[in-house]
């Protein structure tokens, strides 16, 4: 039996594993198990000064699942991709949304269940992870709510997250954020464990069948009450540390830095079995 030692951050979301020593992640075998359930109560397991090698992290990540590949990106690691804003980097563009609250891979087919971030080069300020559980976010509905959001479905799209970067689009960008998948999701996910969270986040463009500003104050209203005050677990990165999270069950974003200089992240995920229903 795997025994993680935790120690929780916010009342809904995070727990920091201490005295955990990166040898575990290929030696002990049911840490993947550990992990996991872990995850389901936490959202988010923060491995501090892990200092482990992107093989090691690879290996224990095949043993939650399948892998995504990303070997059409730099650098050379198949399942690792590399987030960087380094001019190289031909994802840069993308990453600058990544500082708005979401989901990851909401516009896949299936979103990806588990990410794994480690941090190779930090920044000297800001470039903070946040997270919030979306589990909590759809507990704290009044049960009039509950009941009004049931049916409802929102349509998530790329368009709604670059504009949120990109005020004044040119032709070329309306036109590449046009041929991205449009994605179609419940606004209230009933996961297949019985539990149930919000979906939100930056790719939601507006709700089906209600006025499109009614729907998007909406939207922004529950992401505003899921990210309040002492339901944001914040993590300030040293070099080193690996952050596991729920995809499936929390938003999340990084926090300004200066993109001038070098943050290098290393990512690898987990693929999703579950569509959101
Ligand atoms: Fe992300």
């Amino acid at each position: 039996m795997s025994t993680l030692i935790l120690e929780e951050i916010t009342e809904t979301t995070g727990a920091m594993v201490n005295d955990f020593d990166a040898e575990r992640l290929t030696a002990d075998e049911h840490l993947p198990d550990a992990v996991s359930e872990a995850l389901e109560t936490f959202g988010v397991l923060i491995f501090p000064k892990l200092n482990a090698s992107d093989e090691a992290l690879v290996r224990f990540c095949r043993k939650l699942g399948t892998l995504i590949d990303f070997s059409h990106l730099p650098p050379e690691t198949a399942e690792v991709m590399e987030i960087s804003f380094d001019p190289s980097n031909p994802n840069a563009e993308y990453f600058a949304s990544n500082r708005f609250w979401h989901i990851d891979g909401l516009l896949d087919e299936i979103a990806p269940k588990t990410s794994i971030l480690t941090a190779r080069v930090t920044s000297e300020t800001g470039g903070e992870t946040e997270f919030a559980s979306t589990y909590a976010a759809y507990d704290d509905l009044s049960a009039d709510e509950k009941e009004l959001f049931a049916d409802l479905r929102v349509v998530h799209t790329f368009e709604a997250v670059q504009r949120m970067t990109y005020h004044d689009p040119t032709p070329a960008q309306l036109e590449e954020w046009a041929s991205r998948t449009v994605r179609e999701h419940p606004l209230v996910w009933e996961h297949d464990s019985g539990r149930r969270s919000l979906v939100l986040g930056a790719t939601a463009s507006h709700i089906v069948g209600m006025d499109v500003d009614k729907g998007r104050s909406l939207l922004a209203d529950l992401r505003d009450r899921t990210t309040g005050p002492g339901k944001v677990c914040r993590h300030s990165w040293s070099e080193g540390d690996t952050v596991i999270w729920d995809n499936t069950g929390l938003v999340h974003r990084v926090c300004d830095f200066d993109h001038a200089k070098p943050r290098v992240m290393h990512r690898s995920t987990v693929a999703g079995q579950e569509k959101i229903k």
